[in-house]
């Protein structure tokens, strides 16, 4: 169901401060009303984001791969809503739009562990004749009030290297850090041929199974996690529907700019390891979306991560992107990435550094947990 169109013509100019935390600058303009974009509507949030993000795409491409991923599993059937700001008199005149794509949160505080619904606030872009005037600001404030209302969110979140301006609109960031790895490794020796034999690549066919045995053990997982009190652990779940989106954004990019898809969506160890990634061909990098292994023995384990991650490095050199980053530095990445990076993988170069896109959290109701944590906080969550 369509969210309810709001005349803006009502709210004052000055600064306002409400339960949401978020303050609207001055002056907005008051000839403008925020509402769930319109067919009509959406082609022009499309055609805006198209300007801000789609230099890799033409804009028909770009508007269609908006149109595509808006029809997947995930953001079909209300899963992403696209939201906008626009002239009372002119509805088809977008000033500044961005999406709410649903999530699923498994939430673990001292009363035990529930699911709830968290969202992901993508492609914020206001029209370049209008920045600067407070429109942004003004629609998040509008989208934090459905999200607290309608849209029940536990938490909802954003990824930009725009922190301070969200943290001014009630989203704090959360930086962390990433592991890049560049080089060639088609030169690299000293496999163990054993793993090697064992390694198996990953389709779209693999990741429904993949996927459920991952949200079951995280489950699991977190069950047995203590938690103090006023302590909240949350985990964006790594559903299938979560993942495949970003394999639908690839295959889609991949098929206009190469003229095919990839077919490769990670690599798995027998039944024991496996990772998936994607392909950001705007970012030129493969990431890393989630490693999960069940291998007892930690120096087989680090093995086995070293090779999946060298068939990563493999897959990034077919596509001829130049890094493969992960967002999951657990200490065992850790250590594989030390390994990979050493004397024995001559050409092979690993950095950790702090992540460009910075996740920041907006819990509901705008209110600050400073006992909160989100875990894992992995590539596979970003939308
Ligand atoms: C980021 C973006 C969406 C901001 O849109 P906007 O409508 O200009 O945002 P606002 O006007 O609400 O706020 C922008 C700045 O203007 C300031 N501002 C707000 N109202 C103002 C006003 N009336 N007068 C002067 N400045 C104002 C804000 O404080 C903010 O300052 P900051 O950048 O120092 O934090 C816009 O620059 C854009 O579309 N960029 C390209 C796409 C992009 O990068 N999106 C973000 C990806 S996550």
């Amino acid at each position: 169901m369509a969210y309810r169109h709001i005349d803006l013509e009502t709210i004052s100019n000055d600064h306002v401060r409400d339960n949401s935390n978020s303050v609207l600058p001055t002056p907005v303009p008051t000839d403008v009303v925020f509402g769930e974009a319109t067919p009509d509507q959406r082609l022009q949030c499309y055609k805006l984001a198209a300007a801000a993000f789609g230099s890799h795409l033409s804009e028909a491409d770009f508007v269609d791969r908006e149109t595509f991923l808006n029809d997947q599993p995930l953001t079909r059937n209300g899963g992403c809503r696209v939201w906008c700001l626009y002239r009372a008199n002119a509805p088809s005149t977008v000033l500044s739009t961005c999406r709410t794509i649903r999530r699923a949160i498994l939430l673990k505080d001292s009363h035990g562990i529930r699911e709830e619904i968290g969202y992901c606030i993508v492609s914020v872009v206001t029209s370049t004749e209008h920045r600067g005037q407070g429109l942004a600001s003004l629609l998040l404030h509008h989208v934090a009030q459905w999200l607290d209302g309608p849209g029940q969110a536990a938490v909802s979140m954003l990824y930009s290297n725009r922190e301070e301006f969200y943290a001014k609109n009630g989203w704090v960031a959360m930086p962390a850090a990433e592991i890049s790895i560049t080089g060639k490794s088609s030169i690299q020796h000293n496999h163990d041929s054993r793993i090697e034999s064992a390694l198996e690549a990953l389709g779209d066919g693999d990741i429904t199974q993949l996927c459920a045995r991952d949200v079951q053990s995280l489950r699991s997982h977190i069950e047995t996690v203590a938690i103090a009190q006023g302590d909240i652990l949350a985990t964006i779940l790594p559903t299938a529907e979560l993942i495949s989106l970003q394999h639908a954004r690839a295959d889609f990019v991949g098929l206009k700019l190469n003229g095919t898809t990839p077919q490769r969506k990670g690599v798995r160890y027998a039944s024991k390891a496996w990772l998936y990634w994607h392909h950001d061909f705007r970012k030129q990098c493969l990431y890393i979306q989630r490693l999960r292994t069940y291998v007892k023995n930690k120096s087989i384990r680090i093995k086995i991560i070293v090779a999946l991650f060298l068939q990563a490095c493999q897959e990034a050199e077919r596509w001829g992107l130049p890094r493969v980053v992960t967002w999951d530095l657990s200490s065992d990445v850790c250590e594989a990435a030390k390994l990979l990076g050493s004397g024995s993988n001559e050409g092979i170069t690993t950095r950790e550094a702090r992540r460009k896109e910075t996740m920041s959290l907006r819990w509901t109701g705008g209110v600050q947990l400073k006992s909160a944590a989100i875990a894992p906080n992995e590539a596979y969550a970003w939308n």
